[in-house]
C-alpha cells in the first residue's frame, strides 16, 4: 500500500532530491558565484536569505538581471519553475 513507504526508501529519496537541487545550482550559478555562493566579492549569496523572502528570491532568479544570463527565459515551463524553487531551497541550506 502506498502509505507504507519504508524509511530507507524515503531517506534515499530525500538524498536524491538534495542532489538534484544542488546540481541545478552547480550547473547554472556556481560558475560565477562559486559552489558556496561567496565567489563574487561583496555579493555573497549566503546572506541573500536575510535580505529577500523566499518569494522575492524565486522571482529574482526567474528574471535574472544583467550581468547574469537569463537562465529561465520565456516561455517558462513547469520544470523551470521547479528548478528555480530548487535553487532557492538549496541557497537556504547555507549557514548564514
Ligand atoms: C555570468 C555570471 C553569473 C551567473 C551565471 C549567475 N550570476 Fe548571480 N550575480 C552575478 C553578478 C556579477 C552579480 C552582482 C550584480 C550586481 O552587483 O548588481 C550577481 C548577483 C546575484 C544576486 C544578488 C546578490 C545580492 O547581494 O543582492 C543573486 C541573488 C544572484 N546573483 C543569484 C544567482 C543565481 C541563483 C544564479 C543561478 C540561477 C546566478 N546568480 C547566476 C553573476 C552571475
Amino acid at each position: 500500500m502506498r502509505c507504507f513507504v519504508s524509511v530507507r526508501r524515503a531517506a534515499s529519496f530525500v538524498a536524491l532530491m538534495a542532489f538534484h537541487t544542488m546540481s541545478v545550482y552547480a550547473q547554472t550559478c556556481a560558475a560565477c558565484h562559486g559552489p558556496d555562493g561567496d565567489k563574487i566579492a561583496g555579493k555573497t549569496l549566503k546572506t541573500v536569505r536575510s535580505r529577500m523572502s523566499a518569494e522575492q528570491l524565486t522571482a529574482f532568479i526567474l528574471d535574472l538581471k544583467p550581468p547574469m544570463p537569463k537562465v529561465f527565459s520565456e516561455p517558462r515551463t513547469a520544470d523551470d519553475e521547479r528548478e528555480v524553487r530548487d535553487v532557492a531551497a538549496f541557497m537556504a541550506t547555507w549557514p548564514q
